[in-house]
């Protein structure tokens, strides 16, 4: 398949010429006249080039380059930058907007057809090596209501803020809780619609549709908190299939796997390459989270299990010390995520997340710094 070539530069004739020569070297070709018109044609055409020409009238071109690479989709596109002009300065800009390569006018075919075939090739080695087969974390309670997906929620969306697009997978059918920690309303039913599709659709562009995009650039593939959902019928393998898609879109696919280890987490422990493990340290909870941990060191061998200590009692005396806990479980405790009802409540009556509604607070700080321990 002829690889496809936007060429954009607002004079016709140079247009033209450059279209023929590469129509001829046998590519496809699109053409835009404008700056406006290319950031159209590179979103709906997406090329697996551009050939940019520095001035023109709307919009120039490191204008165009730099806007090429603002947007995750057009991101990724090689952009060569074509100008009259052959000043030292103008290569500079120009690969400070993004340019991966620079050509000056007039060209000769030749030698546009060996730069463009240096980036293409460049391109397509660099696509195989770091082509996003993300991450998946499971993240797990080890008892009801303590937080979990508070810290699927926050880590994805901490993890946002440097310009990832995480990914909360929230597998709570009936009652997911992830939409309404993010303020999310709207149509609720993704993972269910993508769980009972039959288990070889479920692919990327399939989940894609599914997912919703919430303001901070995380993505959710939401669970409603409709009670019949959660009778909804669906093999496990439409499961491992999900996070396997999800992992092609993203770097960082947060799970929320609920309480305990239920048969769908054991099903998923082969695609998941971290766990996050809540657990609350009073006595009480203690015996639950041994026992988990017991179960999950067996099953999940050999990749990382991130011990997180919520503490949501203000009362000390009920409190085993941090030290206790690691010596009880046999473990080292990764984080810490400190009792914070005031601004636990606050987030989720205004629809915000903790480390968007409060980003300095002490809570935030934990779930921040949980979220880059367990981003590598
Ligand atoms: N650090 C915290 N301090 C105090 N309250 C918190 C904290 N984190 C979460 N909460 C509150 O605890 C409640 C449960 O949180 P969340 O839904 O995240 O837990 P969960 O373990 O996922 O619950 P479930 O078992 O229902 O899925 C919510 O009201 C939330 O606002
Ligand atoms: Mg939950």
């Amino acid at each position: 398949m002829a690889e496809k070539i936007l060429v954009v530069d607002d004079d016709v004739e140079s247009l033209k010429l450059i279209g023929m020569m590469l129509k001829r070297q046998g590519y496809e070709v699109v053409m835009a006249n404008s700056g406006n018109q290319a950031l159209m044609k590179a979103g709906i055409e997406k090329p697996q080039l551009v050939i940019l020409d520095v001035m023109m009238a709307d919009m120039d071109g490191y204008e165009v380059c730099r806007r090429l690479r603002g947007n995750p989709e057009t991101r990724p596109i090689p952009i060569i930058m074509f100008t009259a002009k052959t000043l030292i300065d103008d290569k500079v800009a120009g690969f400070e907007a993004g340019a991966d390569d620079y050509l000056t006018k007039p060209t000769h075919p030749a030698e546009l057809a060996s730069r463009i075939k240096a980036v293409l090739g460049r391109n397509a080695t660099a696509s195989q090596h770091i082509r996003p087969q993300g991450i998946a974390v499971g993240v797990l309670g080890s008892k009801g209501g303590i937080g979990t997906t508070t810290v699927a929620v926050n880590m994805a969306v901490a993890l946002a803020q440097t310009k990832q697009r995480p990914i909360i997978a929230d597998f709570q059918l009936g009652t997911g809780a992830a939409a309404a920690q993010l303020g999310m309303t709207g149509k609720l039913d993704g993972m269910a619609t993508v769980l009972t599709r039959p288990v070889p659709d479920i692919r990327g562009p399939l989940v894609m549709q599914h997912l919703l995009q919430h303001t901070t650039g995380a993505r959710l593939l939401a669970s409603s908190a409709d009670p019949k959902e959660a009778h909804t019928k669906y093999p496990l393998e439409a499961a491992v299939a999900t996070v396997k898609a999800l992992k092609g879109l993203s770097t960082h696919v947060m799970c929320d796997l609920g309480t305990g280890y239920t048969e769908m987490t054991a099903k998923l422990l082969n695609s998941l390459d971290k766990l996050v493990v809540l657990v609350e340290p009073i006595p009480v909870a203690m015996n639950a989270a041994e026992q988990l941990l017991g179960a999950l060191r067996t099953d999940f061998t050999d990749k990382p299990i991130h011990l997180v200590v919520v503490n949501r009692s203000p009362l000390a005396r009920y409190t085993i010390t941090w030290t206790d806990v690691e010596a009880r479980l046999g473990q080292s405790v990764a984080g810490m995520v400190s009792a914070a009802p005031e601004v636990a409540y606050q987030a989720l009556e205004t629809g915000q997340p903790i480390v968007v509604l409060q980003p300095n607070a002490v809570v935030s700080n934990q779930l921040i710094k949980l979220a880059q321990t367990v981003q590598n």
